[in-house]
């Protein structure tokens, strides 16, 4: 017997998905963010199925790029917050990979640093995320400094993230995009700037390089979807199956805290999946799953090993039927795992990265 919740990855759509981001900025080229476990999807497996497409990779840090490099992935891979103490420099050189310096500390260790061969720097300018990277005035001295060291540093770009790139409102993205622009055409700098609702809604900031991220994974992030945005194809879908059908009268309560109560005669299915799988625990009642490819709704708070549906509509639904939490039934319907995050106040990015390694993780590939 074995459990039957497992989250299945088409690779084939994670290849499509690339291929629309990379076909929208002919003029550029389109890196593949992994980082996170490629987004909870398995990071070598989606660093393998990408990488005779995508000409460079990247991840949070160097943790994440040496699983890469033991696997045997050859791609550039671009370290995006940089190295976190100077002693990392020499592995960032023995792994060939390229680096973000977003902090005076870094310059610093990396103009002291003598590495085999000059390393390839993306200069973090702070555009108005104010997170990470260097405020616009402070950038043409850091970029002379680094342009004139050569033995430490070669390809230098400037990079730069963008808070609202996926909002209807451009007004605060077209004030970085002025910034960049400025500062670009000052410094004759390559770019790097676009992630994923960038790259699919603002042809402005398509750069020499893009960062697309969860839009591989067939994730929508923008807030109004656009024509090639509804062309994204889920890569996971999360399924198990019902283990138990309660029959419940009218007044009777379902789970911890009797949250949900039947307003009818009413037939409950246990599904095999909870937030010790990594499902929200602060999901609604109504939440959206397939059975069978069927929409029915959640029916009461998610439990860690389980959660409740109420499939009183669903004659047919019983023990054994194939549940869909987000993803693609068998018959083709999608729920999309945007849509499954509205219903708990979050966004695709933690649940897809929220996955528990419980979960087995099958591949699929043409
Ligand atoms: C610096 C940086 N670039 C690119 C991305 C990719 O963003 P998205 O997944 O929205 O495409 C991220 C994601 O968090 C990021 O932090």
């Amino acid at each position: 017997m074995v459990r039957p919740l497992r989250a299945d990855i088409d690779l084939e759509a994670l290849r499509h998905n690339y291929c629309l981001a990379r076909d929208l900025a002919p003029q550029s080229r389109s890196l593949a963010v992994l980082k996170a476990d490629a987004y909870g999807h398995g990071l070598v497996a989606c660093a393998r199925a990408l990488e005779t497409l995508a000409p460079a990779l990247a991840v949070a840090c160097i943790e994440e790029a040496e699983v890469l490099r033991e696997a045997g992935i050859t791609s550039p891979i671009v370290l995006l917050e940089g190295f976190f103490t100077a002693d990392e420099l020499a592995c960032i050189d023995a792994l060939e990979l390229w680096t973000v310096v977003h902090s005076d500390w870094q310059v610093e260790a990396l103009l002291a640093f003598r590495p085999s061969r000059p390393i390839p720097v993306w200069l973090k300018v702070d555009s108005g995320m104010h997170r990470l990277g260097f405020t616009p005035p402070r950038v043409p001295a850091l970029w002379e400094r680094l342009a004139g060291a050569g033995a430490q540093v070669c390809d230098l770009h400037l990079v730069s993230h963008f808070a609202t790139a996926d909002q209807a409102d451009t007004a605060y993205f077209q004030g970085q995009m002025r910034t960049l622009e400025a500062l670009a055409a000052e410094l004759e700098a390559p770019t790097c700037l676009a992630n994923s609702p960038a790259t699919l809604s603002h042809p402005r900031a398509h750069g020499d390089w893009n960062r697309p991220g969860v839009m591989l994974y067939g994730s929508d992030p923008l807030e109004v979807a656009n024509a090639v945005s509804r062309r994204l194809k889920p890569v996971m879908t999360l399924s198990s199956e019902i283990i138990a059908v309660r029959h419940l009268a009218a007044g009777e309560r379902v789970g911890y805290g009797g949250r949900w109560q039947a307003q009818r005669a009413s037939r409950i299915a246990v599904v095999a999946c909870g937030y010790g799988d990594g499902y929200d625990r602060h999901a609604r009642d109504g939440t959206p799953v397939l059975v069978e490819g069927q929409r029915a709704g959640l029916a009461g708070k998610v439990s860690m090993d389980m959660l409740t549906v109420d499939i009183t509509d669903l004659p047919e639904a019983d023990i054994g039927s194939r549940v869909t939490l987000w993803g693609r039934a068998a018959n083709g319907v999608v729920l999309p795992v945007d849509e499954v995050a509205r219903y708990c106040d979050t966004i695709s990015y933690t649940l897809l990265t929220g996955v528990l390694p419980r979960v087995p993780r099958r591949y699929h590939d043409a």
